[in-house]
């Protein structure tokens, strides 16, 4: 297990679309130990492997209810959206506010390729769609709103 450094915003890694995984091997295993490492000593709610220049289809989330490994993920259905504040590891120093989905249904395989569905509340819903956007390539900085459309939407 190791700490891996942290891509920041600008590098074109942060904008690929990551691949799927194929594979569910020693290396995906190691790759998602590495990921809770660099999450647990950034003090984060969530990590792509995009943002530890790997692009590959995998996420870390832990909000303070357990570590969850997400490979694959496929959002398949979300509620309203509701306006939040936001932070990113990829983007120090700096929050903003955005829409997330106040609920949603992820589907998503763990490190030894079992299928997991998981229906998200709140930040756990949030943390999933930022997390999912970042293997698209997308941050939350593309889709900041204003703070009077966020308390309008609040
Ligand atoms: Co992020």
């Amino acid at each position: 297990m190791a700490i891996r450094d942290i891509v920041k915003v600008g590098d074109e890694i942060l904008r690929k679309t990551s691949k799927e995984v194929l594979t569910f091997d020693e290396k995906l295993s190691d790759l998602i130990d590495d990921m809770f490492d660099t999450l647990r000593k950034a003090e984060g709610a969530g990590l792509a492997a995009p943002q530890v220049g790997i692009l590959k289809r995998v996420v870390v989330i832990d909000i303070g209810e357990g570590p969850v490994e997400m490979v694959n993920p496929t959002i398949i259905s979300q509620g309203p959206l509701v306006c939040v504040d936001e932070g990113c590891l990829s983007v120090p120093g700096r929050s903003g506010k955005v829409m997330r989905p106040k609920s949603l249904k992820v589907e998503a395989f763990d490190r030894h390729g079992n299928k997991k569905i998981y229906s998200a509340k709140g930040y756990f819903a949030q943390a999933v769609s930022h997390e999912v956007d970042h293997l698209d390539g997308v941050l939350y900085i593309d889709k900041e709103v204003s703070a009077q459309d966020c308390a309008a939407a609040r």
